[in-house]
């Protein structure tokens, strides 16, 4: 049993951040981030507008491409570092798409790599599961996370949402040749947004006094975030939005990182499909950095005319940047029928991975 990649869609918010808007808010221009990173522009969620709702959006028109009916969908992997709901978003996105036959979903985290592991997972359980119709759906909105005053890293995220169909198909057809993924907690610290250690204690519940005291005094030490008191406001902490603290990334280091391992697990994938660079369509990358993307090239010697780039319009997606990017070149008739494409995805956790597909 093969599977098969049957149609793609996007979805991106309506307002777009320039770097000469980011030069207003930190000391930053135009020139070094286009220069440093390839980026002139991004899209950021505001006000009331949900990642769901576009992460739906976008896999609508992978349905409507792929002329499947939601009631046919039997899977939906939204992957994900940013869900709406703590507890994961996919099940809304089911909702929101009107399949009738409540298809099994639920969300995978996996940073900037989450949309390449999707695509695996969903082959693995179409192969082995039996599964016909899965839905992969990278999206993040990591604007809600960045460090609107640090420069080094807030001129670098934009918010999207992309989705392709995998379908099962005989294995003669089959769209996904090889796969090699891997993850690496050590390198964790290099980006991150970790949980502050937060306990919620409800304090008319306690009736030790002193216990309450020390418990006071204990989560101060421990710099813990809030207490909540008998009406549910916060005691002797301020209440934060988040329980996530902002990105926090060691540019340099990520950027080392991607360049070294990811020219690797391309090849590797390459190697057990039988294939080399010169074999390949296109390569899609994450879209973090158009240098990286160039030295990965450089190193992989594929030419530069068959890379596939988008980040100048919307900056780092994280999870969405592979589809966002392949929606984009399928629309406009860059990838057509056939055509091979190293995908790669790399980020937090750390995490990496890639795939060779067949459009
Ligand atoms: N504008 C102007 N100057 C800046 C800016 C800015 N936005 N940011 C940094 N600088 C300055 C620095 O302060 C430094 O100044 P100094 O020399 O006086 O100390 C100088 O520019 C060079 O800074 P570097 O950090 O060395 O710049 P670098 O060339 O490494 O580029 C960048 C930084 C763009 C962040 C790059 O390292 C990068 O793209 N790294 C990869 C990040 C990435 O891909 N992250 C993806 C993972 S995210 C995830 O998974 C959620």
């Amino acid at each position: 049993r093969g599977c098969k990649l049957v149609g793609c869609g996007s979805a991106v918010p309506c307002l777009q951040i320039s770097n000469d808007d980011l030069a207003k808010i930190v000391d930053t221009n135009d020139e070094w981030i286009s220069i440093r990173t390839g980026i002139r522009n991004r899209r950021v969620l505001s006000g009331r507008e949900s990642l769901t709702v576009l992460a739906a959006e976008a896999a609508k028109k992978a349905l409507e491409m792929a002329e499947v009916d939601p009631d046919d969908v039997d899977l939906v992997l939204m992957c994900t570092s940013t869900p709406d709901d703590l507890f994961g978003s996919a099940p809304q996105i089911q909702k929101a798409l009107g399949c009738k036959n409540n298809p099994l979903a639920y969300d995978i985290t996996a940073a900037c790599s989450g949309f390449v592991l999707g695509l695996v997972s969903a082959a693995c359980h179409i192969r082995g599961g039996g599964f016909k119709n899965v839905l992969v759906i990278g999206a993040d909105a990591l604007s809600r996370h960045v460090d609107w005053t640090d420069r080094g890293s807030c001129i670098l995220f934009g918010d999207a949402a992309g989705a392709v169909l995998v379908q099962a198909c005989d294995s003669e057809e089959d769209g996904l040749f090889a796969f090699d993924l891997h993850s690496d907690g050590e390198g964790q610290r290099f980006v991150s947004a970790i949980i502050y250690r937060s306990c919620i204690v409800v304090l008319s519940i306690l009736s030790n006094k002193a216990f309450c005291r020390h418990l006071k005094a204990t989560i101060r030490e421990n710099e813990t975030d809030h207490v909540l008191g008998t009406n549910g406001s916060a005691v002797g902490f301020p209440p934060k939005n988040s329980s996530f603290s902002c990105i926090q990334m060691n540019g340099k280091e990520v950027f080392r990182f991607a360049v070294r391992v990811v020219p690797q697990s391309i090849e590797c994938a390459l190697e057990k499909s039988g294939l080399t660079g010169s074999n390949i369509d296109w390569l899609l990358l994450h879209q973090a950095n158009q240098r990286i993307i160039d030295a990965v090239a450089t190193r992989l010697e594929v030419p530069s005319e068959r890379i596939l780039s988008n980040l100048a319009n919307y900056g780092n997606t994280s999870a969405a940047s592979v589809p966002l990017a392949l929606d984009e070149a399928v629309r406009s008739g860059k990838v057509r029928t056939g055509h091979t494409i190293a995908a790669a995805g790399f980020g937090a956790g750390l995490t990496w991975g890639s795939a060779i597909i067949r459009w």
